[in-house]
């Protein structure tokens, strides 16, 4: 069956208004970050943070990040230490998400941080999204617009492959340029990745000093939910199909140009093959191959953080 566009607006005054509106009734509508779409809610709406669990089939552990224009705005529901503002300072806003203590006098439903006594939160540069959150005066609780446990959406197009009909609205941002979740950091005690993104470790530990043993910390982390990040068919790491009817990702210079071999990045770009890494799967699912291989990708830089997407969508 054909997918029915007809929820994909592109964005200007009127649908800022229209994105304004129904937010302020706890509705639930898919918009563009720079990272991936999400799901967007009022944190500090009960109605609002449940149906996003529901739409997801999400599991009620799995606490949602909470987005904010800047730091000013999210000052009255988490608690600031050096880490964060050395960190916000360097890289915000764009792709990365903080991990902190939570006031006791924050409005956010307790739905939203799955009952924890902490918030990841994230201040978005993608130019709509920045647009909204500066408009309104809640902040936007926003998982990855995709059905829980499936590949994240890069473009609105892939956000009605995940939810179809059911959102009023999607706006229409473009391509997400990074292509993959924000680096999740927790900033509670001594600084630990707890999902590694475009902002890499080297980046990190270059602006404040981290904690980088492998023992996970009590913290819930992203990682606990192992099968994640699917695109539905099988996912062979470091191998070579011996099939024309499989796909094959590469990285990098050398490749033939077969029908189904998808570079990455020809020029052996990690942040560019992040940028791919989505919405080549969802492409190599949607051209009816059964499985997909994996050439070895470097695991340094972003390269992590796409290793460890494969990973998980290999399992
Ligand atoms: O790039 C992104 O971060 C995107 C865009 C839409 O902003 N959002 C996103 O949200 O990836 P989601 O829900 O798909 O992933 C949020 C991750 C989850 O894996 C969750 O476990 C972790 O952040 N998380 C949220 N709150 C946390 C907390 N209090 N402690 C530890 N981890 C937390
Ligand atoms: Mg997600």
């Amino acid at each position: 069956m054909k997918n029915d566009y007809s929820n994909i607006y592109s964005f200007n005054k009127k649908i800022l208004r229209k994105t304004v509106k129904l937010l302020k009734l706890g509705k639930i509508i898919s918009l563009p970050t720079e990272t991936v779409y999400g799901l967007a809610g009022n944190a500090y709406s009960k109605k609002a943070t449940k149906m996003i669990f529901k739409l997801k089939g999400r599991p009620k552990i799995n606490p949602l990040i909470i987005h904010y224009s800047n730091y000013d705005k999210a000052k009255k529901d988490v608690i600031f230490n050096k880490n964060f503002f050395k960190l916000y300072k360097k890289f915000c806003p764009g792709p990365i998400t903080f991990v902190l203590k939570r006031k006791k006098t924050s409005q956010i439903e307790s739905i939203a941080t799955a009952n924890l006594d902490t918030v990841a939160i994230r201040f978005p540069s993608h130019k709509v999204i920045k647009s909204i959150l500066k408009t309104i005066n809640f902040p936007l609780a926003m998982p990855s617009a995709n059905v829980s446990s499936a590949l994240s959406p890069v473009s609105a197009f892939d956000v009605v492959d995940e939810f179809k009909k059911k959102l009023p609205l999607i706006i229409n941002g473009g391509k997400s340029n990074v292509g993959i979740e924000s680096t999740v950091i927790d900033l509670i005690k001594k600084p630990k990745i707890l999902r590694p993104g475009v902002i890499s470790l080297t980046d990190i530990k270059n602006t404040i000093k981290i904690n980088i043993s492998k023992k996970s910390s009590n913290i819930r982390s992203p990682g606990m939910l192992k099968k994640h990040y699917s695109p539905g068919i099988p996912v062979i790491l470091n191998q070579r199909p011996k099939d024309l009817k499989d796909a094959y990702i590469v990285f990098g210079r050398g490749y033939v140009n077969n029908n189904n071999f998808f570079n990455l990045s020809k020029k052996a770009d990690l942040k560019e093959a992040a940028a791919n890494l989505y919405k080549t799967m969802r492409k190599i699912k949607k051209q009816g191959f059964k499985k997909i291989f994996v050439a070895k990708i470097p695991n340094f830089g972003p390269g992590i953080a796409i290793n460890d997407r494969l990973k998980r969508a290999s399992k």
